[in-house]
């Protein structure tokens, strides 16, 4: 069984009030340790400290720390206030769940869409596993004109989520819900837009964005990946034409995948947008993708042509997610990919 483990924001304020009486043995040890590093010269870009999945070490509290911090992206949604209020606590959740357990295979309860946005008529951003939720939240106190819904497989932080929307006084404009992305969005893009043909409730979905998903490393998992040709095939249906969809990991690899399955299974609904990629100084370049990898047919006679696109530099919604920052804060590349629905 999964261990069970703590948000980082709990552990994070936690580890805030143990400190202090260590301060000056560890003040002595990392003078002696500034001088030694000085000696050696520029040290290399720091690798990820965090393996996904793996438990959470002292850097990790730290990052979480980092989140709540004043010069946080994140500082405006008064995170910290939530969190002493005892409203809004910090979760514990499985860190990682098994989207094709039983629990998950089935669409989740179609949200209600006329309840949980004030003004349901806006247009809609959907943020595919959503994590903490800083991103959907931060979006929603930054463009008022605009409805966000966060989703996540996992259900406690879906429920703070909501929490902190009503800390941040973003309730009106941001919802979360819980469910599993590969098989919900098509029931519930259906549902939405079957809403459309009422004139009050409508609304439409202007961007969906799948950020840092969980990599799956292990070639027999790749299946648990949440960009599938089902959700693919979802979004082409789901989505009008000139919505967007925004791809980013840290993982080159999982970014490559994601890019690829919707060049190989949008069947020319999708296309990279040249209105970011066309201009060669936000880009850097990408490599052709090794697809050898991928299975019989899917792979068989499917030749990527996405990666001459390149890799967007920088984030051009102007709001990271919380993997985002750790992994910037870290020196690391992320690879970003924006798609339009044509
Ligand atoms: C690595 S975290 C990234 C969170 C956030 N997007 C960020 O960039 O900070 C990936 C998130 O996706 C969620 N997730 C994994 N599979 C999912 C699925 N099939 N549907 C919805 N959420 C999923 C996980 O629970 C986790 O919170």
């Amino acid at each position: 069984m999964a261990a069970l483990v703590q948000d980082e924001d709990v552990d994070a304020n936690r580890n805030n009030t143990t400190t202090t009486t260590t301060n000056t043995t560890a003040k002595k040890k990392k003078s002696k340790k500034e001088d030694a590093e000085k000696k050696k010269g520029p040290t290399p870009a720091p690798k990820h400290t965090r393996k996904y999945g793996a438990p959470m070490t002292g850097y990790q509290l730290e990052h979480g720390a980092k989140l709540m911090a004043e010069d946080s992206p994140f500082a405006s949604l008064n995170l910290k206030e939530a969190m002493k209020s005892g409203a809004a606590k910090g979760v514990r959740c499985r860190q990682h769940v098994n989207p094709l357990s039983q629990k998950f295979s089935a669409p989740s309860r179609t949200p209600d869409w006329a309840a949980i946005f004030k003004e349901p008529v806006k247009p809609m951003t959907i943020d595919v596993g959503c994590g903490g939720g800083r991103f959907p939240l931060a979006m929603a106190q930054r463009f008022r004109e605009r409805n966000f819904l966060g989703v996540d497989v996992r259900e406690a932080l879906v429920e703070r989520g909501e929490k902190w929307g009503e800390f941040a006084e973003v309730s009106e404009n941001v919802a979360f819900a819980a469910g599993n992305c590969t098989v919900s969005l098509k029931p519930w893009l259906d549902d939405y837009n079957e809403n459309n043909r009422d004139e009050k409730r409508r609304g439409k979905v202007e961007l969906v964005c799948v950020q840092f998903p969980d990599p799956h490393f292990k070639r027999k998992h790749w299946k648990r990946r949440v960009v599938q040709k089902q959700m693919v095939d979802a979004l082409a249906s789901g989505l009008e034409e000139g919505a967007r969809v925004f791809l980013q990991s840290d993982v080159k690899e999982v970014a490559e995948d994601m890019r690829d399955k919707f060049e190989k299974f949008g069947n020319g609904k999708f296309v990279v947008d040249e209105s970011l990629h066309g201009n060669e100084e936000v880009i850097f370049e990408a490599d052709a993708p090794d697809i050898s990898d991928w299975e019989g047919e899917e792979h068989e006679g499917f030749v990527p042509t996405w990666y001459k696109k390149g890799w967007l530099k920088e984030n051009p919604l102007g709001i990271p997610t919380e993997r985002e920052v750790q992994t910037t804060n870290e020196g690391q590349p992320c690879f970003r990919v924006m798609l339009v629905r044509t």
